[in-house]
């Protein structure tokens, strides 16, 4: 079933005053990520612009909770990470998705939805973990490894997840590399979330024998336990929250490990005098905007790639889009890709 999700989230009709509301509280990101009135007003015709954009083009606006605060309050019409933007990008009804992310996320959506026209507005495409390995070096690997299932992370390219057995994401890679029958897996290509896999699974008492690829997430990977120990000196009760990119040693110091959804939820439903968000700042400066209340310690880092798409690039791509904003996929690998994330929801976790 196809689902309008215009009709499922009305998007108000935005005044400098209503925008200011929306992102008064963003601060964790200094100057960069401070929303003045003036700013406000600056940003207010672009937001109009594209709100008659979407209607003129029928088109839809995924985001992922990297990106600028504005983009996420003020033009999109669903926030989410990996696992639920293809969910959203599967179901979508319009002619036109508008994936503000990275290009792997928009290549899942064309794969699960191909007859839209999906856009992808940043103009530098990449993901330090998506560029680490090619589809040709899994071809290679396979023949190294005949008996292993092949698991990767939603964060490759479709070319890989064509040569892979099954694709996972940061919400439920535990859950399937566990629930997987065969004892042989090559997981790739984050060797960082690969060890915490091994881990948590040795915590169960589950022992299988995971070869991992040599990728990281050149955001994640900087994170360390020293940084959690001065926070936890300077802020009595706060909550260390860690995305599953991260090293081991920051996970094992860590007070919850998710998904940046699973983040997010963690945060809303949990009372303590502050957060220290172990993420791209992006998820703490959605929170800040939506749970005022809440106070966030701590550094900002930012994604290069999921911040290089801007308001003015949205406008871009939806008013005359050139062959390299427009997200294709030769047919082989189509359907080879989509076989490794429909295996994914198969398992429903
Ligand atoms: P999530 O699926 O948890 O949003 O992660 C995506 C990502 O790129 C993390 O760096
Ligand atoms: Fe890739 Fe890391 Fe950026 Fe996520 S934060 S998109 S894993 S480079």
């Amino acid at each position: 079933m196809q689902l309008d999700l215009k009709m499922t989230n009305k998007t108000p009709k935005w005044t400098t005053e209503r925008l200011f509301k929306a992102l008064a509280h963003v601060k964790l990101g200094g100057s960069t990520c401070l929303y003045t009135r003036e700013k406000c007003e600056e940003l207010l015709p672009k937001i109009l612009r594209i709100e008659e954009l979407k209607k003129e083009k029928d088109a839809v606006i995924l985001a992922h909770s990297y990106v600028a605060p504005d983009i996420i309050q003020a033009v999109s019409d669903f926030v989410g990470d990996s696992y639920e933007l293809s969910k959203k990008a599967k179901e979508a009804s319009q002619k036109t998705i508008v994936f503000v992310a990275v290009k792997f996320m928009a290549e899942t959506a064309k794969l699960l939805n191909p007859k839209k026209r999906v856009l992808i507005p940043s103009k530098i495409n990449g993901c330090s973990l998506a560029d680490s390995i090619s589809g040709s070096q899994v071809v290679t690997l396979r023949q190294q490894y005949p008996d292993y299932t092949f698991v990767c992370y939603i964060n490759t390219t479709a070319e890989v997840k064509a040569e892979c057995d099954v694709c996972v994401t940061s919400s439920n890679v535990y859950a399937i590399i566990e629930a997987i029958p065969n004892n042989k897996i090559y997981f790739l290509p984050d060797k960082l979330m690969g060890k915490n896999v091994i881990n948590y699974l040795a915590e169960k008492g589950i022992h299988k024998d995971i070869k991992l690829w040599d990728g990281t997430c050149y955001v994640h990977e900087e994170y360390n336990p020293e940084m959690i120990q001065y926070i936890r000196s300077q802020h009595d009760g706060v909550k260390v929250l860690t995305h599953p990119e991260c090293s081991e040693d920051v996970l094992a110091d860590s007070d919850f490990v998710g998904s940046t959804s699973q983040m997010l939820n963690y945060v809303k439903k949990t009372k303590a005098p502050s957060f220290f968000m172990l993420t791209e700042c992006g998820l703490t400066g959605r929170l800040e905007a939506e749970s005022p209340d809440k106070k966030f310690v701590g550094t900002c880092t930012m994604c290069k790639y999921m911040r290089s798409n801007t308001l003015d690039d949205i406008i871009r791509v939806l008013e005359n889009a050139d062959s390299d904003d427009i997200v294709e996929i030769n047919t082989k690998t189509q359907a080879a890709a989509l076989m490794s994330i429909e295996a994914m929801f198969k398992y429903n976790m």
